[in-house]
Parts: C-alpha cells; structure tokens; sequence
C-alpha cells in the first residue's frame, strides 16, 4: 500500500465495524474484569465482578454469532471467503516473503490470524458458558449443567490456555497495526471510517 495514495474506497460496511468494535471492547471487558475478580478474590466485589465478567461474556456471544451470520449472508469484504486465502498463504510459506501490495478488503496474511482468533473467541464462549453454568449456576446452560461440579475442571484449563493465546493476537495485531501506522500506511482507520487507501491496481483481488 503506497502511503501517499489518495483515493480512499468503502470498503468495510457499518455492522462489520460495529461487530469489530463489539469483539474488541467485550474481549477488554472480559480480561479487566478477570484481572479484578482475582485482584479481590474473597472481597465483598468478587462475585459483582465474576457476574460482570459473565455479562461481557454474553456480549463476546452475541456479536461473535452476528459476525457468523453476517460472514454469510453479509458484503463481499464481511463474508467468510474474503478471510480465506490458501494460495497466498501457500505461497508466501514456499518463498518466506509477505506479498506486496495490498487488496481491497481484508489482508490476505492477517486473515490467517483473524480465523484464530474467531476460532480462539468460540472457545472461549463455549468454555466460558460451561464455567458460568457449572460454577455459579448462570447463563443458559445453568438448568442442564448447573450441577456438574466436575466440569469446572475440564474447562478452566482450555478457557485460561485460550486467554493467553487470544492476549498474544491482540499483541500482534495492534503490533502490525503501529508498524503500517510507523510505514505512512493508513491501515488502522479502516476499522473505523470503512475506508481503504489502496494501489491503483490493487482494486482487483487475489488469491
Ligand atoms: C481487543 C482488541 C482487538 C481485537 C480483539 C481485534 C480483533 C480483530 C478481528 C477479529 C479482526 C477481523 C475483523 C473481521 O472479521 O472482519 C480485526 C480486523 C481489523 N482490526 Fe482489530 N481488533 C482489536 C483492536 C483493534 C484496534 C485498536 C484497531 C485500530 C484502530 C483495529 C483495527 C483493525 C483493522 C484495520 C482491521 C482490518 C485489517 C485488514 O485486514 O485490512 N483493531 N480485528
């Protein structure tokens, strides 16, 4: 992407970003909230702070489900097939090279980690579910799972190991997003305005 292009594009929709923005802020509400829950175990809080927790969670559920359905039935830059990019992939593995140039739409190599980090969010949503029902008995699964006690410690390992794992995307998302910001490339504000500065050519997608 050339820094100085000056032809902006639409192309990420309004729900795409609400959804992004919706992921992004219940996934910060869930880590503050967890910090804090363990910062005053004990304390008078700590169950006002696990139920807030499980309420950011609904949150991360829900915007997760719309971004599934819109992934389907949503524009071209939102469906699922625009994150999916084997070739690319292939290709940039066989020669250890990032591509040049950037598509409209989302980029190719960075699609890779977003399918991680949905599928990182699912994992936390299910785990999370299963831990809110077997050890506080709430949410929607409290009537069928709310007395298995046993399930808290199956899930408590895969919904800490997916904590750390979805801590490490954002690390590196925000780490590529300051290095194009570094690079005079206006990447970052897409998710905010839906606007693209691309290459003359860059109009045509690849694969
Ligand atoms: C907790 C923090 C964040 C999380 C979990 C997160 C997650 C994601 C995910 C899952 C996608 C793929 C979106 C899709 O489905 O279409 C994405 C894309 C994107 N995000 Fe974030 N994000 C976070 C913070 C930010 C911030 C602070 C910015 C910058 C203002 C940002 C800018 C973008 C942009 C520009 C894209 C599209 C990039 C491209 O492929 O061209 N994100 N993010």
């Amino acid at each position: 992407m050339r820094p100085d292009s000056s032809h902006p594009q639409r192309v990420f929709d309004p729900l795409l970003r609400i959804l992004h923005w919706t992921l992004a802020l219940s996934i910060v509400a869930l880590v503050a909230t967890s910090q804090l829950a363990e910062a005053f175990e004990h304390g008078p809080y700590e169950d006002a702070i696990w139920n807030l927790h499980i309420l950011s969670g609904y949150v991360l559920a829900a915007g997760l489900l719309t971004r599934l359905l819109w992934g389907l039935v949503g524009p071209a830059s939102a469906r699922w097939r625009d994150l999916w990019h084997p070739g690319v992939w292939k290709a940039s593995l066989a020669k250890l090279r990032l591509p040049q140039g950037h598509r409209a739409g989302h980029d190719p190599i960075a699609s890779l980690a977003y399918l991680f980090a949905y599928g990182l969010m699912a994992l936390m949503v299910v785990t999370g579910l299963g831990l809110a029902a077997s050890e506080f008995q709430a949410g929607p699964l409290a009537g069928w799972l709310g007395d298995a006690a046993w399930l808290e410690d199956v899930l408590e390992d895969p919904h800490e190991v997916g904590f750390a794992l979805l801590l490490g995307f954002i690390g590196l998302h925000l780490a590529a997003l300051v290095y194009h910001q570094l690079r005079g490339e206006k990447v970052a504000q897409s998710m905010v305005t839906g606007k693209q500065y691309l290459d003359a050519e860059s109009g045509v997608q690849h694969d």
